[in-house]
């Protein structure tokens, strides 16, 4: 197990910046997940930290040691690094335990040597009774955990991930998500995992960095990233937020200050750097009521029911700007509404 640190690790496709000085540090220990939309430099930065890349400048370190830096490589087989990808690459011909111990086989590790790590690494995934079986024989989920033990018994010092359920079907993905985690208690080991869905790196992960065209934008707690976004990306990006263009007419106090948003007062959550004037506002849905008595004016656009609730878009303001709220009763499109906010977090980035 290690601590993982990037530092202003940059890493160019010829004219395509994939990776664009991004600084993190994932401690010992720690569940990471890496979440952003497709081609943002998710994968790169995996293959750089695994040392299948080299950057273009920046270093990787593991711990005290420069993985990657300049003059500095050190080979993806010393790394000892595990990854999953979501194509598990499981030999045919192979038991499960002879696919699992293959690492080990590859490395020199005697035919008797290999029982027990192949055991205790077959064990942790919960494999232990299919030992003897061929992949073919498996479903989905348990490839991915044979795929997942094959890791395992290297006693890799950081775990990789990348979309490794993206192939799977909704309720195995939630059962695989489950055991990712217990395996995460278990072992402890540091791990980075990349997702495109938000939902995912929310029920998983310790810390996650949102990225963006190469970037990070911010790295925080799951709860932080949703009541605090620190850039109007990360507020969209996360738990269905718009971001609105708002007046604050009284600067924070304690974390709560006053805005103007559509015409409507209401107060608000900012840090204490925020001053008067104009923000930009983020609203989630669920900090959105009708009130007939007080709010702004919006129209309804779209519904959609999302079991128990509908999911309402609707347009407010001279600029036709959507915003979003759940309703228990499906209003009428064309419908117009009075929208009071509960809730609102001012952007802190300019
Ligand atoms: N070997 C390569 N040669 C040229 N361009 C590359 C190469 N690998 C990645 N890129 C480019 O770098 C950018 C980042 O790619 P990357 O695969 O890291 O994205 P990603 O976030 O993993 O996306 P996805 O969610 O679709 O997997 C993209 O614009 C991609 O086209
Ligand atoms: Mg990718």
């Amino acid at each position: 197990m290690a601590q993982l640190t990037l530092e202003r690790l940059t890493k160019d496709f010829g004219p395509i910046r994939a990776v664009d000085g991004v600084t993190l540090t994932v401690e010992n220990g720690e569940f990471l997940a890496l979440l952003g939309p497709s081609g943002c430099g998710k994968t790169t930065i995996l293959r750089l930290i695994a040392g299948f890349e080299r950057p273009t400048s920046g270093r990787v370190l593991f711990d005290e040691t420069v993985m990657s830096g300049p003059g500095v490589h050190v080979a993806p087989e010393q790394r000892r690094v595990g990854i999953v990808f979501q194509s598990y690459a499981l030999w045919p011909h192979m038991s499960v335990a002879d696919n699992v111990g293959y690492p080990l086989r590859v490395a020199g590790v005697n035919a008797r040597d290999r029982r027990e790590p192949v055991l205790d690494a077959l064990t942790t995934v919960g494999l232990e009774s299919l030992a003897a079986r061929r992949p073919a024989d498996l479903s989905g989920g348990q490839r991915q955990r044979v795929a997942l033990a094959r890791c395992l018994v290297m006693k890799p010092r950081i775990l990789l991930f990348d979309e490794p359920l993206a192939n799977l079907d909704v309720h195995l993905r939630a059962a695989m998500q489950d055991e990712f985690v217990d395996l995460h208690r278990k072992t402890r080991t540091t791990i980075v995992y990349i997702t495109h869905d938000q939902a995912e790196a929310m029920a998983m992960a310790d810390r996650i960095a949102v990225m963006s065209d190469g970037r990070i934008e911010q790295a925080a707690a799951p709860e932080t990233l949703y009541d605090q976004p620190e850039t109007p990306m990360v507020g969209n990006f996360i738990g269905e937020g718009v971001i609105v263009e708002a007046t604050l007419t009284q600067a924070p106090v304690e974390g709560h200050g006053r805005a103007r948003v559509f015409g409507h007062e209401c107060t608000v959550r900012a840090g204490n750097r925020v001053t008067r004037g104009p923000v930009r506002l983020c609203l989630r849905p669920e900090a959105l009521r009708p009130d007939d008595g007080h709010g702004f004016v919006a129209t309804v656009r779209r519904t959609s029911y999302r079991g128990g609730i509908y999911a309402v878009e609707a347009t407010a303001g001279g600029a036709e700007v959507p915003v979003r709220l759940w309703l228990r009763r499906p209003p009428a499109i064309g419908q117009t509404l009075r929208i009071a906010v509960d809730d609102g977090w001012v952007i802190p980035s300019v």
